[in-house]
């Protein structure tokens, strides 16, 4: 795929990689959890399985596509699969399934979860180059994430502060019942899928003032025009030229 994997955009290094834009990673994300949405909504109910950032893979326009099916379950009846080898990979990887081998629709929902803190934090789900205290990217940030404030501590600093707070602080959200211990608690990915797609609206909202009389004055001062709606889902490939949002204060 041109563009190669989430994971290398993330986290690659080097004058090739671009930090993606907050835009791309919503894109992304919504065509990740897609791509889920649709393997658990299938007759057969396929597990996914080894759900992570390298496995996402981008075409030239940052659509997501899901690759190495290796690893994927059709769900029994019961909508769980036991295993007695655990397979997938760590740091992705359900609590449910990694100590009891029980694997359900929902174990890729967490590892759904895992990829969305990637996503905000820029790190590693593992990483023993940091100190001991963060190498578990989800058992650190947890406590970070549902608070706006302390949020902008653990954002990817590549993003040098332009995102919309608030969208960041609902896929935080959003992470944190992803990343429920309980498998039942998470949401369904078509759950998931929408409130993405619904943060993407809200962040696209052009930012005009109210006005509700029928004052005859153009409320754009100086011939100015307001933004035009444009769907995250169809940005253009050279959207890091583009003037970014600054971030809004919480
Ligand atoms: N078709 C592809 N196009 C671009 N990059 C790919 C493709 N297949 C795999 N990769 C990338 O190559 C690397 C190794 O992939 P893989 O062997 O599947 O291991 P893993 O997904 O466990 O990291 C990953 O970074 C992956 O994203
Ligand atoms: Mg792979």
């Amino acid at each position: 795929m041109q563009r190669g994997s989430f994971e290398n955009h993330l986290f690659g290094r080097g004058s090739t990689v671009q930090p993606l834009p907050w835009d791309i990673r919503l894109k992304i994300a919504i065509g990740a959890a897609r791509g889920l949405a649709f393997l658990h909504t299938s007759d057969k109910k396929v597990i996914y399985r080894d759900f992570k950032a390298s496995n996402i893979l981008l075409d030239g326009s940052y659509n997501a596509k899901l690759s190495d099916f290796g690893l994927a379950k059709m769900a029994s009846a019961s909508q769980s699969h036991v295993t007695t080898r655990v397979m997938g990979t760590y740091g992705y990887a359900a609590p449910e399934y990694v100590t009891t081998g029980h694997l359900y629709v929902k174990s890729d929902v967490y590892g759904f979860g895992v990829v969305l803190v990637e996503m905000l934090t820029g790190m590693r789900t593992l990483d023993n180059g940091r100190p001991a205290a963060q190498r578990n990217l989800v058992d650190w940030v947890k406590p970070y994430l549902a608070n706006r404030r302390k949020l902008k501590n653990v954002m990817d600093p590549r993003l040098e502060g332009r995102y919309p707070s608030k969208a960041a602080a609902q896929v935080a959200q959003l992470a944190l019942t992803c990343l429920g211990t309980e498998q039942k608690t998470r949401p369904s990915m078509k759950e998931v899928v929408a409130t993405l797609e619904r943060l993407g609206d809200i962040k696209e909202r052009p930012k005009v003032p109210r006005i509700h009389n029928s004052s005859p004055r153009s409320p754009y001062p100086n011939g100015q025009q307001p933004l035009r709606h444009r769907s995250p889902l169809h940005v253009k490939e050279d959207v890091s030229q583009r003037s970014q949002d600054s971030p809004k204060g919480s």
